[in-house]
């Protein structure tokens, strides 16, 4: 089948479907690629570069016939009749606000993959563009903010005076949020953070930020996602917002709610009471914002000098960063429904992934897709992933043995024990009963511990090895001194001392080295 990536004609983007990179992991599937002229230009990815990876340079038409035609924003009335009866779409749809797009989809013979209608579960977030987009739009928001506000983000002490370090704060910590907290933190400002879900402190406290609990019931998402504040949150917010703003130089407000208008979380007397020159960027501005003022693709200033930034395209003014994360986003897609390598796409719609993705399907509107259950773990990895990114800390599908199992195997252990401790000899009744008080104790001991402190943990419990250290010590008592040292008896002593001493030292001086080293990782300044 042809791939075809089309040059975005929506005004001003500048971000582009496929890049080098991407297209030529979409030959190794089997696909033929297909490049509108220019298409990667705006996102420094000039034509030369795809015919290295294997592309093929062609006019916009023959770019919109192709078999499958990947895009960033979904193509208007003019582009959709250019694509030819069963061609696959993959791009931006907005499926819940374009109904209307949707039947002129449908009616047009597509089918349609929407990138922005990925369900949030761990399997699919390499497939996920609405948090790549949001990772970048995090980091580009303390950017934007960076660039307007008139001082230093990190504190330091010069020869011309002590300048204190910028205080940052995030308002909601998705994945925009904590790529804002990350950001703002590598930058060497002070932040503070909130989010209505109380589940996310840890991870805001992980990355270096303060978190700010409300006074008020947060919530405990079973889905990863908030619901709407309830008054008495909303009064208590309010107290802590206008506690907190006088105070910031820097408001990053990330806050949303699916399916519904942004909340409203800063008012415009909270905002008159911030310091001249402070900067606000209300990421949600295009979706009625989360401050009271700010205006979409605008700079805000306020009488009192506060800048308040609305901009709705924060990954577009990154282009070659949001084109490569978007176009691989898509290559992964294009592998998940590409099993065989033979470059024939196939739709599977028994999986929940490119069920929930598909929103039309030769002639027929298939959005919305019947419910997925999310994890209750926030997607945080994107943002901060990026960062530590990783952060690492996207959501995690934990999977559980069933009850069943767990109680039989419980009983199986115990019946077990019954019979060795019934038969075995009364010498080593003692030492069952301390190896099963130790496998308990060991179990809800370690099972408390942080998993951060797992390694320091282990180097400290290997040291318990110092005692044979101390046996191996003793072994060297037992030589017979009257017969020379390479006498068998005294030398297999010797060996087999120093052989003891060499591996318990490596176990406990290695064990420290690892525990060193993990720890230099968290210190600053240390890679
Ligand atoms: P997300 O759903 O991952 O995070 C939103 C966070 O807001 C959640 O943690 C949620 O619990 C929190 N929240 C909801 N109501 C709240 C309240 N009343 N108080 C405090 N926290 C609250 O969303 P994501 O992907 O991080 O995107 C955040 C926003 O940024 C969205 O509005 C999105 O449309 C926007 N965005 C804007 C871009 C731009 O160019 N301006 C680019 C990318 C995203």
């Amino acid at each position: 089948m042809i791939i075809g990536i089309p040059k975005e004609s929506a005004a001003g983007e500048r971000r582009v479907a496929g890049t080098p990179k991407t297209v030529s992991q979409l030959i190794k599937l089997g696909y033929t690629v297909t490049v509108e002229s220019g298409a990667g230009l705006a996102a420094s990815f000039p034509d030369s570069e795809y015919i290295e990876a294997g592309a093929q340079i062609v006019d916009g038409a023959t770019a919109w016939d192709a078999d499958i035609v990947t895009k960033i924003n979904a193509p208007d009335e003019s582009e959709m009749v250019r694509m030819h009866k069963g061609a696959l779409l993959v791009s931006l749809i907005e499926a819940p606000r374009s109904s209307e797009r949707l039947d002129a989809l449908a009616k047009q013979g597509l089918t349609v993959l929407a990138m922005d209608s990925v369900p949030r579960i761990s399997r699919a977030q390499s497939l996920d563009v609405i948090s790549s987009m949001a990772n970048i739009g995090g980091y580009r928001a303390v950017i934007e903010a960076a660039n307007v506000f008139g001082s230093f983000f990190t504190g330091q002490v010069t020869a011309a005076g002590k300048v204190p370090p910028a205080k940052v704060f995030v308002s909601g910590t998705g994945v925009a949020g904590l790529a804002a907290i990350g950001t703002a933190r590598s930058l060497g400002a002070v932040v503070k953070a909130t989010d209505i879900r109380a589940e996310t402190a840890e991870q805001v406290e992980s990355m270096g930020a303060e978190f700010v609990a409300v006074e008020a019931a947060a919530q405990q998402s079973s889905d990863g996602y908030a619901k709407e504040a309830t008054e008495d949150y909303a009064a208590a917010a309010a107290r802590m917002y206008t506690e907190q703003s006088k105070d910031m130089d820097i408001i990053i407000t990330t806050a949303q709610i699916p399916g519904h208008p942004a909340p409203r979380l800063l008012s415009a007397d909270m905002v008159a009471a911030m310091r001249p020159g402070s900067v606000i960027v209300d990421m949600a501005a295009s979706s009625g914002g989360n401050v009271e003022g700010s205006a979409p693709d605008q700079i805000v200033i306020t009488e009192n000098g506060v800048k308040i930034i609305g901009y709705t395209d924060l990954p577009n003014r990154m282009p070659t960063q949001a084109s490569s994360m978007f176009a691989t986003n898509i290559l992964n897609l294009m592998k998940l429904i590409t099993p065989a390598k033979d470059g024939m796409a196939m739709i599977d719609n028994e999986d929940v992934v490119q069920r929930g993705m598909l929103v039309a399907d030769g002639g027929e509107v298939t959005w919305p897709p019947p419910e997925v259950k999310v994890s209750a773990a926030p997607v945080a990895a994107a943002g901060a992933g990026a960062i530590d990114a990783s952060t690492e800390a996207l959501a995690t599908e934990k999977r559980q043995l069933p009850k069943s199992v767990v109680y039989v195997g419980a009983a199986l252990l115990a019946a077990l024990f019954l019979v060795l401790f019934a038969f075995s000899p009364e010498s080593l009744t003692g030492h069952f009963m301390v190896l099963m008080l130790s496998i308990v104790i060991g179990f809800y001991v370690i099972g408390k511990v942080s998993h951060s402190l797992h390694t320091p943990l282990m180097s400290v419990t290997n040291a318990i090895s110092g005692i044979i250290i101390v046996g191996c010590l003793g072994g060297f008592q037992l030589v017979d001194r009257s017969l020379p040292m390479t006498d068998p008896v005294n030398l297999v002593i010797l060996i087999l001392s120093v052989i003891g001493i060499l591996l318990a030292s490596i176990n406990i001086f290695g064990g420290f080295t690892v525990t060193q080293r993990m720890l230099n990782m968290f210190s600053k300044g240390q890679k």
